[in-house]
């Protein structure tokens, strides 16, 4: 992984997902890059997840100040979502950054099920609400506020992809349709704002919660040995490595903002 501590300079970090998983580890392990007076908001609705998360941070650096905020980005109006980052971000004692950043990390599988068994309405909405529809006005609002209080800084956008937003997997269209649906959104985004680094980051294969309920509750059954295969044959990344090529590749800065990077492909 590179970068040296602290070289990333006074920060606002903005971490969705933060209570495990990828997310935990986006905070830690971007945790020390970040300089002296910086702030990392970290959302789920877990609190004893986020206390795990801030834990594991106050051991990685002792200068980034990490604030949990209990959220349901599924159910969250963008009041909710104004009134923490104001809270958070905002306040005279704040050092301004010189570059803010927000990783669209929190998701969800949805029911596994082939597209002609999807017929429970109200779970195919929300699951549209929490993946896609909550991450466009979280986006905004966090914009929105950058401009305002620290209308200098670099703004860089990190969506958390997967291989699903570019191929097709049997059983998983709520999943795909999503992460397809969020890749394009960012790359509209790219095109709308020069100004603005996008990154789509598809993190790779992860051993960890999401990867369970691939393995057990995949309705095609081809899918799901190839999941439990993985998982065996030690296929799964733990999540700090992929977080390390994600820090490669933000601090390479060799991608066309907008781009779609796997964790496999070539810096
Ligand atoms: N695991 C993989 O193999 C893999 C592969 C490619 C891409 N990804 C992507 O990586 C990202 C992270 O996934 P993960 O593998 O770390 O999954 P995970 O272990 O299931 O973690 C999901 C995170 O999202 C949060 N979350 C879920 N529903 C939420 C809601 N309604 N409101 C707020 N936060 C919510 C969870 O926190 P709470 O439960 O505390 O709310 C948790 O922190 C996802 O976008 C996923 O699609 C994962």
């Amino acid at each position: 992984m590179s970068g040296t501590e602290g070289s990333w300079g006074v920060c606002w970090a903005l971490v969705t997902g933060a209570s495990r998983g990828l997310g935990a580890a986006i905070c830690e392990g971007v945790a020390p890059l970040l300089g002296e007076g910086s702030r990392m908001v970290g959302v789920a609705r877990t609190a004893g997840g986020l206390a795990n998360t801030e834990g594991q941070l106050k051991k990685a650096s002792a200068k980034v100040e990490f604030i949990p905020v209990e959220l349901d980005l599924s159910v969250a109006s963008k009041t909710d979502m104004e009134t923490a980052l104001k809270l958070h971000f905002g306040g005279e004692d704040v050092p301004s950054p010189s570059r803010v950043l927000i990783f669209h990390n929190a998701g969800s599988l949805g029911h596994l099920k082939y597209l002609k068994d999807q017929v429970d309405q109200q779970h195919v909405q929300q699951y549209f609400n929490l993946n896609v529809s909550s991450v466009v006005t979280l986006n905004a609002v966090f914009m929105g506020m950058v401009r305002s209080l620290a209308p200098s800084a670099a703004i860089e956008v990190i969506n958390i992809s997967s291989l699903c937003a570019v191929q097709p997997f049997k059983s998983w269209g709520l999943y795909c349709a999503g992460k397809a649906g969020r890749d394009m959104l960012f790359r509209v985004l790219a095109s709308e704002e020069p100004n603005v680094t996008v990154l789509n980051y598809a993190p790779g294969p992860l051993d960890n919660d999401m990867q369970v309920a691939a393995r057990t509750e995949t309705a095609d059954d081809d899918l799901r040995s190839a999941f439990s295969s993985m998982k065996n044959e030690g296929k799964l990344l733990p999540c700090s490595t992929s977080v390390g090529k994600l820090i490669d590749i933000l601090n390479s800065k060799k991608f066309k903002s907008g781009d779609h990077v796997d964790y496999y492909d070539e810096l």
